[in-house]
């Protein structure tokens, strides 16, 4: 089946531009689109919300294993948690600082590839992610890393958080997505590096238009 489907994997750090990238390119070529990373950060906002211990590996993985999540396939990219809108809570500070760690734990990984190559078996389809052409899709026939300067990815999440009213410092935002950087790619099970098939394409300097665009030829180009 997977032969005759068309996979587009699309990792990279945090804050490259890589959801809004994915979906554009999505919406463009008629293929479904799937936010992997909304999936671990359901799994962090419904831990946070439980009161479950972020340490408490044993008992995120249960959670994991458990948990209802639904993104919809439409532009927005709404997500359920067990029936509970969470397209934006999953967004917060909180979730962000927490779901590195959640992220790390490969029980909470088993679970959720396993959901995401279920959704690849629907058909053509562009997923974003950490691990995507690594380990999701290691077969996927096009694999992007996209990356940026640390200080262009801080900035570009900045003017998104200004956008939806949440007031954090720029400084502030560095720091953390740095962090996060750093538990990703250190992390022992399919840590966030570019496959060795990937096209590397730095987008510091560049429009999501520009982007979408080269993207867009490289899968024509096939
Ligand atoms: O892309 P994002 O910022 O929404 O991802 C949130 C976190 O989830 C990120 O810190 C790492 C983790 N993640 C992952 O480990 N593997 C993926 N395929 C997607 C996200």
């Amino acid at each position: 089946l997977r032969e005759n489907h068309l996979q587009v994997a699309i990792d990279g750090p945090a804050g490259a531009g890589k959801s809004t990238i994915a979906r554009i390119v999505a919406d463009k070529l008629g293929l479904y689109y799937l936010d992997t990373g909304a999936m671990y950060r359901s799994v962090a906002y419904k831990a946070l919300a439980s009161g479950i211990s972020l340490q408490d590996e044993k008992a995120v993985t249960g959670l994991a294993r458990i948990i209802d999540i639904r993104l919809s396939h439409n532009d927005r990219q709404t997500v359920f948690c067990d029936g509970e809108d969470v397209t934006s809570k999953i967004r917060d500070v909180e979730v962000s600082r927490a779901v590195s760690l959640i992220a790390s734990y490969p029980g909470v990984r088993n679970r959720l590839v396993e959901l995401q190559r279920q959704e690849a078996l629907k058909g053509n389809i562009v997923m974003d992610g950490r691990d995507i052409g690594t380990y999701v899709l290691p077969d996927a026939g096009i694999k992007i890393f996209l990356t940026a300067s640390a200080s262009e990815r801080a900035r570009r999440r900045y003017l998104e958080n200004i956008k939806e009213g949440k007031m954090v410092s720029l400084e502030e935002i560095r720091s953390d997505i740095e962090k996060r950087d750093v538990v990703d790619s250190q992390r022992k099970f399919a840590p966030l590096k570019p496959a060795k098939d990937a096209v590397i394409l730095d987008t510091t300097g560049l429009t999501i238009d520009e982007v979408v665009a080269k993207i867009i030829r490289i899968i024509r180009e096939g």
